[in-house]
Parts: structure tokens; C-alpha cells; sequence
């Protein structure tokens, strides 16, 4: 075990390309190529899996003057080129056009992610003018459920738009002139973080460079609550497992991810940094591709029919 993380230390120290994601001398602030937040960990679908735990009962939703706070704390220490609102489903959170707004005007250079089921898009029928007011974004909607009123909405907005199709680190989409990106995944597996149920869980132990080539949030930081953390897994496992009277606690206990804050040590914030997109020891937790993923069509199913 500890030879293999000698081995990722030494593989994150020789990969990375030190000088890129540093200050340089007239550029103050650090880069962190991506984040995302939740607006919501509540969710109208119960996807087993689901890699923010949204699959479990939660409340509330996070008000837009409250991520604007967290998200200020960040501004005068880190660059933010890419920004992905998640949830949950956003579109639970009311305020979500409040959000996609505000964050345009509080970041004005970098792209927005905005990722939905879809499945509560007739509740905003203004969201795609919305869009294309913020620009520079990216709509993706992921289809876990056969919904005649989602198929309708899709190729409607696939014919809607002066859209023309794009090939963008291998993805198609749809892009207009406000570079808005259209994108409809429809995901057919879905790899669960841990092993047994969540009242009995367990990480799997895994050889992290292994579980982190199988793992689908190799670049995916998620702000939380304030604190930056390595992936929604890891960053939320805390609040999961004392949901369950901390299942197994002393073997989830090198996995807690302490996450980085406004006020950690610019070298702790350095090495999140240089972290980005490698494996970590934390990720010892996941499985890898050895262990088997789940058939996401026949494990997902409405909030409400659990
Ligand atoms: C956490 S969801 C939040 C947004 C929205 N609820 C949705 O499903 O699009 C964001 C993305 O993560 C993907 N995802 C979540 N858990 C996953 C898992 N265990 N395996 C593969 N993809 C997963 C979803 O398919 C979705 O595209
Ligand atoms: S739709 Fe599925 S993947 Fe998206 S947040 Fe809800 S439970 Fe998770
Ligand atoms: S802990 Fe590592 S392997 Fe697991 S989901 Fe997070 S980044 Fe991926």
C-alpha cells in the first residue's frame, strides 16, 4: 500500500507540468481548471450510485446570495476558467436562474456548465433565453428515464436554435452563436463509490491509480459548503456516513477528505492544485474497472417510487 503511494506522489511530481497551473509573475491567482457546486443535493430521481449521494432523502436548496458568498471567498486567491452547476437537480432550486445570472456576472471569462435530468424544464421556459443571455456555457442534459415531455423538449431545442454541431474534447454537440453548447448524455452504466449498502458501507481498498482510471470525476472538484474538495465522493462522505452512525468508521477513516479553504496555506492549496485530474490516495476508496458497475436503466427510479 505505502509503495504505491510513494508511486502516485512521485507519478503526481513528474506529471505535472508545474509551471501550468502556477502564478506567474504577473498573475497573482492560482488556476483551478474546473469546479463545480450543488444548488440542490435534493433530487427527483433516485439513481443508485448517483456520485453526489442523491439518491438519499435531503432538504432545502443553497440560496444564490449564499454560493455568491462562497464562491467570493475564492476569487482573490483562484482563477476559475470553467464553473459546473450540479446537484441534485438544479432545477429543484428556484433561484436557478438567479444562479446562472449571478454567476455570469460574478465571473465574466469563464464557462458555465449548467447539468439537469431535465425532467423539470417546463417549470423554466425561459431558461434557454437565459442561457444565451450568460453565454459561454455548456446545457447538458442527462437522460436517465424515458420522459415523453423531456423527448419533446430536446428536439425541439435541437431545432430550435441556429445551432451548428461541434467536436469538443470528443464530445458532440450543438453550439450557437452565443457559444451556448447543447449536449444530451444518456448514460447506461454507473459506477457506485462503495461497496455493500449505505448502512453497511465500505471502501473498496483498491490500488487508487486503478480505481482513479475507472473513475468518471477525474477532473471534477466540488465546492462545498465553502471548502473545496477532491470530487463530490469524496468531499460529501462525511456528511453520508453520519447519516448511518458512521458504518465501519475506522476503515473510512483515511479517507475523509479535509478539502482546502480559503484560509489554507497557499502550499495546501498549491498541492489540491497539482493534484488536479490524477489519482489520489483517497481514491484507494473507488472501485476499479475490475469491480462491476451497475445497469444505471434498471437502478434508477423516480424519488418517489423508492
Ligand atoms: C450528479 S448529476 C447532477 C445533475 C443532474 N441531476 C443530472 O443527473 O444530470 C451530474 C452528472 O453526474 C453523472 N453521474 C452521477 N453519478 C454517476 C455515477 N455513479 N456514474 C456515472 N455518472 C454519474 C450523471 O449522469 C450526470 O450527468
Ligand atoms: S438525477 Fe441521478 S445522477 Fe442526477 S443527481 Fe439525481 S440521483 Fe444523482
Ligand atoms: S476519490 Fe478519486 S477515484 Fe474516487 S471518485 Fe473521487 S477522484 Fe474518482
Amino acid at each position: 500500500m505505502y509503495l504505491t503511494y510513494f508511486t502516485i506522489a512521485l507519478y503526481n511530481f513528474i506529471s505535472t507540468d508545474v509551471n501550468k497551473y502556477w502564478p506567474s509573475a504577473t498573475m497573482k491567482k492560482l488556476i483551478l481548471p474546473f469546479v463545480e457546486t450543488m444548488a440542490t443535493q435534493v433530487c427527483n430521481l433516485s439513481c443508485q450510485g448517483c456520485s453526489n449521494y442523491s439518491d438519499l432523502k435531503h432538504n432545502g436548496y443553497v440560496n444564490w446570495s449564499t454560493a455568491k458568498s462562497q464562491i467570493e471567498q475564492w476569487l482573490d486567491i483562484l482563477e476559475l476558467p470553467d464553473f459546473g452547476i450540479i446537484g441534485g437537480e438544479p432545477l429543484i432550486n428556484p433561484e436557478i436562474e438567479q444562479w446562472l445570472l449571478g454567476l455570469r456576472k460574478l465571473l465574466p471569462n469563464t464557462q458555465i456548465r449548467f447539468t439537469t435530468n431535465g425532467l423539470l424544464l417546463q417549470k423554466f421556459p425561459n431558461l434557454l433565453p437565459v442561457l444565451n443571455q450568460v453565454g459561454n456555457c455548456v446545457f447538458k442534459i442527462t437522460v436517465h428515464v424515458h420522459d415523453d415531455q423531456l423527448e419533446n423538449y430536446i428536439s425541439q431545442t435541437q431545432q430550435h436554435d441556429q445551432w451548428h454541431t461541434v467536436t469538443e474534447f470528443g464530445i458532440t454537440r450543438l453550439k450557437n452563436k452565443n457559444n451556448v453548447r447543447f449536449q444530451v448524455n444518456r448514460p447506461t452504466n454507473f459506477i457506485k463509490t462503495y461497496k455493500n449498502t449505505y448502512k453497511t458501507m465500505e471502501p473498496y481498498n483498491s490500488d487508487p491509480l486503478e480505481a482513479f482510471d475507472n473513475c468518471m470525476q477525474k477532473t471534477c472538484p466540488l465546492l462545498y459548503n465553502g471548502k473545496i474538495y477532491k470530487c463530490s465522493t469524496a468531499g460529501l462522505l462525511t456528511d453520508v456516513l453520519a447519516k448511518f452512525n458512521n458504518p465501519n468508521a475506522s476503515s473510512w477513516q483515511s479517507y475523509i477528505d479535509p478539502g482546502i479553504s480559503p484560509t489554507s496555506s497557499m502550499y495546501d492549496i498549491q498541492s489540491f492544485i497539482n493534484n488536479f485530474g490524477q489519482a489520489h490516495q483517497q481514491c484507494a476508496q473507488c472501485p476499479t474497472s475490475k469491480d462491476s458497475s451497475l445497469d444505471h436503466k434498471i437502478t434508477v427510479v423516480k424519488a418517489n417510487q423508492k
